[in-house]
């Protein structure tokens, strides 16, 4: 048993980290073209109102948005089945709350889709990738309003209607657990806690009661959206998409094993839970109640959560860590959700520790827990690539990461796991989403766009680039 035959190999990106063109042909501002750069030790800035003379990243980003034909044609040469993309709601609706949709968004997105189509390539929509528009946010203090539940269920229905037939995948939410912890203030739920002045990214002023009651909002959101977008089209496949940390407790302490558990519900399993059983999991009323958190759940929103339960169950992994009851031992440096650091584990460039078996146990944790279809919509390696004299660029450490967590896929189907799909992170480099740097690569294809604002744009492929096509093409067997 290995990977099936309608396996979809592909690659994932976001608007945000990818497009640039920025306010181009009627986009609107939205959160990430508010935060600036940052790197490795320096943490990004929200500033309110942009600076003068500061560098905001996404504003030309790695310039898609004038090159896309070019870099979906790369992608096709490398064979891909499927590509992973979002859609920016404030290129479509500049306001978020427009009457009427700004065409221009709606062709640049027309012009992605069917260039996909063109090399039979399947379009999987992210409808929202950390991505708020500014004035909801000011307008509305983001998801914290319940307004915004219909805001984002009409912007769904233009693209379910003007993508109708030509669109089949769309995930709701881009990692929506990144809104149990703080960070997500600004990158999932578009709170602004302080709009006078600029403040750091990493260390936002948190009120948890209102990030949870954004969340629910977002969980009413995306199950209004499953049903609207299953009455639109029958045929539309929609999931979520959410981080899978895979954690391990850091001895076998019993206090360590209770610590683990109590993590994993609150990070790994609570939205899932929530977006595809249809309800609130018991254990997340006492963490509520030891935590002060008390919402406000409307009745008909719990029919709703009932009746919008996702088709299909996505999410990103690129690391595993430990937890402790020990408070004396400390956390070490991840992806949004942190952990303590794995002795047996070894780190990227950037702290994140790398654990290929971690995917298969998440694969087989997450397929017991639902029996639905998964999707790894975002794995891969950030590293510091380097261009050669003669113009390569060897990154065998990305082919060795990668390789490593494909064999670990193809256990998990051996383990009875029914996993549909793949698309590696940042398939093209793009702007990181933590540090808004570009040093940290992901790429089978390296962009020439530097930190110091310098770079041509010029797209050149990367030794990972030759490997990964002839991972497609002979279907995952050949991966030396
Ligand atoms: C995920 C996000 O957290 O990880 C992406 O969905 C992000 O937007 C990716 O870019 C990698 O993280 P980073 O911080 O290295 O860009």
């Amino acid at each position: 048993m290995s990977f099936p035959k309608e396996f979809l190999w592909g690659g994932a990106t976001a608007a945000n980290q990818l497009e640039g063109g920025f306010l181009e042909d009627g986009k609107g501002l939205t959160n990430a073209d508010i935060c600036t750069g940052g790197s490795k030790n320096v943490s990004r800035r929200i500033t309110p109102v942009l600076e003068e003379g500061a560098y905001y990243p996404s504003h030309e980003a790695v310039d898609h948005y004038h090159r896309y034909k070019e870099d979906i044609a790369l992608f096709a040469e490398m064979g891909f089945k499927v590509y992973r993309f979002s859609m920016e709601w404030a290129r479509i609706l500049p306001n978020g709350d427009d009457e009427k949709p700004n065409e221009k968004g709606l062709a640049f997105y027309d012009g992605i889709v069917d260039e996909c189509r063109k090399y039979q390539i399947e379009p999987l929509v992210t409808i929202a990738h950390y991505d708020v528009p500014f004035a909801l946010m000011k307008k509305y203090h983001g998801w914290l309003s319940y307004e915004m539940i219909s805001l984002y269920e009409r912007y769904c229905g233009i693209l379910f209607r003007h993508f109708k037939g030509r669109v089949k995948r769309w995930l709701t939410f881009n990692e929506i657990n990144c809104g149990t912890m703080p960070v997500g203030n600004i990158l999932s739920l578009g709170i602004l806690n302080e709009m006078e002045r600029s403040t750091s990214f990493m260390e936002q002023k948190d009120n948890p009661a209102w990030r949870f009651q954004a969340l629910h909002h977002q969980f009413v959101a995306s199950a209004r959206a499953v049903l609207l977008g299953h009455e639109i089209d029958p045929e539309n496949k929609i999931g979520n998409m959410q981080i899978y940390s895979c954690s391990y407790p850091h001895t076998c302490h019993p206090d360590d094993i209770l610590k683990n558990q109590a993590h994993n519900q609150m990070k790994n399993y609570f939205c899932s839970d929530i977006q595809s059983r249809g309800y609130y999991p018991s254990y997340s009323r006492r963490y509520f109640e030891e935590n002060q958190i008390r919402l406000d759940i409307k009745e008909e929103d719990l029919e709703i959560l009932k009746k919008g339960t996702v088709d299909f169950i996505s999410f990103s992994y690129y690391m595993s860590s430990c937890q402790s009851a020990d408070k004396k031992v400390l956390e070490g440096p991840g992806n949004m959700i942190r952990g303590i650091v794995n002795p047996y584990l070894e780190a990227s460039e950037w702290g994140w520790q790398i654990d290929p078996k971690g995917l298969r146990y998440g694969l087989n944790d997450l397929y017991d827990r639902y029996q639905k279809p998964l999707m790894v919509v975002e794995n891969g390696l950030g590293a510091a690539d380097k261009i050669e004299e003669n113009g390569e660029i060897r990154d065998d450490y990305r082919i060795e990461y990668l390789r490593q967590h494909i064999l670990q896929m193809e256990e998990a189907i051996r383990d009875g796991v029914d996993l549909i799909g793949y698309t590696p992170w940042g398939c093209i480099d793009l702007v990181s989403a933590s540090t808004g740097e570009m040093a940290k690569r992901y790429g089978f294809i390296f962009v020439e766009k530097y930190d110091d604002g310098t770079g041509n744009f010029a797209r050149r492929r990367k030794k990972s680039f030759y490997w990964y096509q002839k991972v497609i093409r002979t279907n995952g067997k050949e991966l030396v």
